[in-house]
C-alpha cells in the first residue's frame, strides 16, 4: 500500500465532496465534519461519480439514480449487496495522503 499526496484535499470544506485522481484511480473524497474520508468514485450501478453526490449525514447519494452509500464503510445503503471500496486517508505533516494498493 502506497500513500499518495492529494494537495486539493486541504481545500475541501466540511459537508462537501469531490472527485480526485490518485495514482490513476478516480477516488471520491469527502469532508465529514473535518474528517476526510475516501471511497471509490465509480458507482457500482452504472458508474456515475460519487464525489459529485449529495451528502446527508454520513451517507452520499449517487448523483445519477440516488443509490446511497455509507461514506465511512463504503457499504451500500439502498442496495446492501452493492458496496464500494474505502481508502485510508492520513495527514502527513499538513499534506493529506490517500493509500492506494
Ligand atoms: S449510477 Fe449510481 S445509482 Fe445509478
Amino acid at each position: 500500500m502506497t500513500f499518495h499526496p492529494v494537495p486539493q484535499a486541504a481545500q475541501l470544506q466540511p459537508g462537501k465532496g469531490t472527485t480526485v485522481s490518485v495514482a490513476g484511480k478516480r477516488v471520491a473524497l469527502f469532508n465529514l465534519n473535518g474528517e476526510l474520508r475516501a471511497i471509490d468514485d465509480t458507482c457500482p450501478h452504472v458508474g456515475a461519480p460519487l464525489g459529485g453526490g449529495w451528502i446527508d449525514g454520513g451517507t452520499v447519494a449517487c448523483p445519477m439514480h440516488g443509490w446511497e452509500f455509507d461514506i465511512k464503510t463504503g457499504k451500500g445503503v439502498t442496495v446492501p449487496g452493492c458496496s464500494v471500496k474505502t481508502y485510508e486517508v492520513r495527514n502527513n505533516d499538513g499534506i493529506f495522503e490517500i493509500a492506494i494498493n
